[in-house]
């Protein structure tokens, strides 16, 4: 479980202290280094994935599971989302803070997906926004960017429709999805979108689109081919047990070294064997 922390620690990872900006991550792709990104949701874990060298921190609406429990994405509100944004920026001082529009605060018109995106960027002090969709969101995508806020666009498996696709199985399998899913690409890189990630799609396709466009292209579930990576931060340190997809490399168990410590520290208590004398005024 640890060989992968232990054996790549100090070899390729990217030290410098120059803030990550969406101009950084373009002279990334134009140069071949691969993008790393996580997601976090709250100030410690943004202090410790910042400080390791992470290049984007994504603060997801995976939220609604990871830390609300939540069976989808979607109960998730702006007003929680902020508040996990404003955390994670607070502990922040190289990687671009990217945070999610969550479901319903958007998808009405343009102007509500303006207004939701204009409180994330006073409120939490984020820098960049990201939404799930293709042509159906492209004017909200553009009244967004004249307005001078950089957007991450997101296709294949977009789990806000979640209950338009039924389930969580590979997207794009099929030529008319992969079709649409390459057009949609095209768009948001026209309409002035800064990167993209693309959730559970073969690997094919996704090298496809990145050596389509112009723009940084973030995999997940989408092979080795694209720009970057991007994985939720509870799945790859293994405190998310029930989740097993074949895309998710853990490099933890840390369910199960928490589980163990706090049942250690219940023997303690019970034993009267914490706290000792040197843990005592
Ligand atoms: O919300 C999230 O964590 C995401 C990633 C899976 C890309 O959108």
């Amino acid at each position: 479980m640890y060989k992968f922390a232990l054996q790549k620690t100090n070899m390729s990872v990217h030290r410098e202290d120059k803030k990550i900006t969406t101009h950084v991550l373009h002279e990334m792709k134009s140069r071949g280094e691969k993008i790393s990104m996580l997601t976090a949701y709250d100030y410690s874990t943004a202090t410790i994935i910042d400080d390791a060298g992470i290049d984007v921190i994504l603060v997801g609406d995976s939220a609604s599971n990871v830390m609300a429990g939540h069976e989808t994405t979607l109960p998730i509100t702006l007003d929680q989302m902020i508040y996990h944004a404003s955390s994670v920026v607070r502990g922040v001082n190289r990687a671009l803070v990217v945070v999610d529009l969550p479901f319903g605060s958007y998808q009405g018109n343009s102007k509500e997906a303006l207004n939701s995106t204009i409180r994330i960027m006073k409120e939490s002090g984020a820098h960049a926004i990201k939404m799930e969709g293709g042509e159906e969101i492209i004017e909200s995508i553009k009244r967004i960017l004249t307005a001078g806020v950089p957007v991450m666009g997101h296709l294949g498996l977009t789990p806000q429709s979640i209950y338009k696709f039924g389930t969580y199985t590979v997207r794009a399998t099929e030529n008319d999805e992969a079709e649409k899913l390459l057009r949609d690409s095209k768009l948001l890189e026209e309409a002035g979108c800064f990167a993209l990630v693309l959730e559970k799609i073969p690997a094919e396709l996704a090298k496809r689109v990145a050596d389509t466009v112009s723009i940084p292209v973030i995999g997940i579930g989408a092979g080795s081919g694209v720009d970057g990576q991007v994985l939720v931060v509870h799945d790859m340190l293994g405190i998310t047990k029930q989740f097993n997809p074949r895309f998710l490399r853990r490099y933890l168990n840390l369910y199960d070294e928490i589980k163990g410590a706090v049942q250690q520290y219940i023997t303690d208590v019970k034993s009267v064997d914490f706290p000792n004398d040197k843990e005592k005024y």
